[in-house]
């Protein structure tokens, strides 16, 4: 709750299949320090004073799953668990859809990758204030790696300046009118994006960048699961999660 009139949504898109990770379990669902990784995602959303309300994506074979883990865990704040599409913009489409029949349009919807369990009440705090601030606002981080564009054989075509360069992560938050006139404007022309932000930065409104974290890493490789659970465990210890 905002001001005491607006409500903040949280939306959690966890409906991916796992197909480029590869296993039996799908990566949301893995346990990390003995928690699947959705329920790691979900805790910060559940104890954030930003947030309202949560809508939960699922593969449609997994809803039963996760309602079980939102009862368990007591994340009361998760209202609805509903199923997903078959590409992430797709899946957060659908939520929004639920949004657009019973929120106001300004309230704030936050997105946030059921897959980024490192994200902090401190980050989506943040996210949300500038979102109310300026309508439209994303978790980013400066790029360090150099950059190079190329060739499909493998060379290197050439190096890419990364001044000003920021990798875009989630949460990200917007106006609910202005994140719906995007997703209306991307279905109108085709358009598929990786980030709610490619979607909005086509009607052309500003969106704020908010720092991000290395640590908010989104969990796409095994080896990506590995340093997540070395940076949950430290965080566990010293009583952060
Ligand atoms: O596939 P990727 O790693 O980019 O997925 C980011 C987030 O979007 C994950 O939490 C994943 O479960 C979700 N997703 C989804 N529906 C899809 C594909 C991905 O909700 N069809």
């Amino acid at each position: 709750m905002i001001d005491g009139s607006l409500m903040t949504y949280g939306v959690i898109p966890a409906a991916g299949r796992g197909e480029r990770f590869g296993g039996k379990v799908k990566k949301q669902f893995l346990a990390l320090c003995g928690r699947p990784v959705i329920v790691h995602t979900l805790i910060p959303f559940q104890a954030s004073p930003w947030i309202d309300d949560i809508v939960c994506v699922a593969p449609q074979e997994e809803i039963g799953a996760l309602e079980r883990l939102v009862t368990e865990y007591r994340l009361t704040k998760v209202k609805r668990v509903i199923p997903g599409g078959e590409r992430r913009q797709e899946s957060t489409q659908a939520a929004l859809s639920l949004l657009e029949k019973e929120a106001a349009p300004g309230d704030i919807v936050l997105v946030h990758d059921g897959v980024r369990p490192l994200v902090t009440g401190a980050l989506i705090g943040r996210v949300v204030q500038a979102a109310e601030k300026y309508g439209a606002a994303v978790a980013a981080f400066p790029v360090s790696d150099s950059l190079k564009e190329v060739s499909s054989e493998g060379l290197i075509r050439k190096t890419v300046s990364r001044e000003n360069l920021w990798a875009t992560q989630t949460p990200q938050a917007f106006r609910l009118d202005i994140l719906a006139e995007a997703y209306r404007t991307a279905a109108r022309d085709r358009f598929i994006g990786t980030d709610e932000a490619a979607l909005v930065e086509r009607l052309g409104i500003p969106i704020h960048c908010v720092e991000g974290s290395p640590e908010n890493i989104k969990i796409t490789t095994p080896s990506d699961l590995k340093l997540v659970e070395l940076l949950l465990h430290d965080r566990m210890e010293k009583g952060d999660s």
